[in-house]
């Protein structure tokens, strides 16, 4: 089954072809209203479930968009308010809902539970987001970064403040697109080491430098994301300002980095929290770009999930 559940089991090759295929829908929409459908309506008479057992904004909002426009339906399905939310099974709630719907996308908690969803789902199972991982995402965010200054490969990537799982994605990526990463944040917080492994075996550099102004300076994108992740415990004010904040991403450390680097964060931010309004409003910060990239590259996924 053609799932798409994390960037380190797909061939570079596809993952690229996605991309360049999102490009094309992206440009063929110039001018058309959100509401109208695509020329090509690859999804036209699929029904697609989104399951969401945590919140969401933009993968909400954009992959419905995307089954739309592409003339399919969308059913917006809640954890919490399915059986799943009482002790239905995984497995159960899979083989029931691949009875009545063409594909599934599920943001959930645990990502064995999203391995055990897609094994009993007969129909192809996208991640829409795990405590582990979140491919659609980065999937947006290398189609942003080419957007603006070609391609990927052969760059140098640096990430601030915690190894979360959109870093672990961008690992993933790393291995995947080629391209370098430089890790800046606290011990505690760092990324997932498996993550860190396939990208070397994977050829691409990977480094730790505890120093963000040493880190900041050879990069061509500099990304973060929120402190603290929907699955994560509130971090104290204190560990915010002793551990957290020497990562922030603000104006002076963006005024270390080479003047066209670009600056990125998957969003919702948090506000001089992780990154300044400087930063997410200046000149170099292409955040609500990548937030349309979603809507894009996601009705590419989508397409190589049925036709593969
Ligand atoms: N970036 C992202 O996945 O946002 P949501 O949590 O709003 O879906
Ligand atoms: N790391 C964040 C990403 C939100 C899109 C979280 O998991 O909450």
């Amino acid at each position: 089954m053609p799932d798409f559940l994390d960037l380190s089991d797909i061939p570079s090759r596809d993952l690229e072809g996605i991309i360049a295929r999102a490009r094309e829908t992206k440009n063929s929409r110039i001018g058309r209203a959100n509401g109208e459908t695509d020329a090509d309506t690859r999804l036209g008479g699929k029904l697609v479930a989104l399951v969401f057992e945590k919140p969401s904004t933009r993968t909400r909002v954009s992959f419905e968009a995307a089954v739309r426009q592409q003339g399919g339906q969308a059913l917006v399905l809640y954890g919490s308010e399915m059986q799943l939310g009482r002790g239905e099974t995984v497995a159960d709630t899979a083989r029931v809902l691949s009875r009545y719907v063409d594909l599934i996308m599920i943001r959930t908690f645990d990502h064995n539970s999203l391995f055990e969803f897609a094994e009993h789902a007969d129909v192809p199972v996208v991640n829409g987001l795990t405590n582990k991982s979140h491919p659609c995402q980065i999937m947006a965010d290398i189609m942003t970064y080419e957007e603006k200054r070609g391609s990927i490969r052969g760059r140098s990537i640096a990430w601030f403040g915690s190894g979360n799982n959109v870093c672990t994605s961008f690992l993933h990526a790393a291995g995947r697109f080629g391209f370098d990463f430089v890790f800046s944040g606290p011990v505690e917080m760092q990324p997932c080491s498996e993550a860190v492994d396939f990208a070397r075996e994977n050829g691409a550099s990977v480094q730790f430098e505890f120093d963000p102004y040493s880190a900041v300076v050879d990069a061509d994108l500099i990304v973060t994301d929120a402190w603290t992740s929907m699955h994560d415990a509130e971090l104290s004010e204190k560990d915010k300002l002793q551990k957290m904040l020497p990562f922030q991403v603000n104006g002076d450390l963006m005024a270390k980095a080479k003047p066209d680097a670009l600056f990125m964060h998957c969003l919702p931010a948090h506000r001089e929290e992780e990154v300044t309004s400087e930063v997410m409003d200046g000149p170099q910060s292409v955040v609500f770009d990548e937030t349309e990239n979603r809507l894009h590259v996601q009705k590419s996924i989508l397409s190589w999930c049925l036709d593969s």
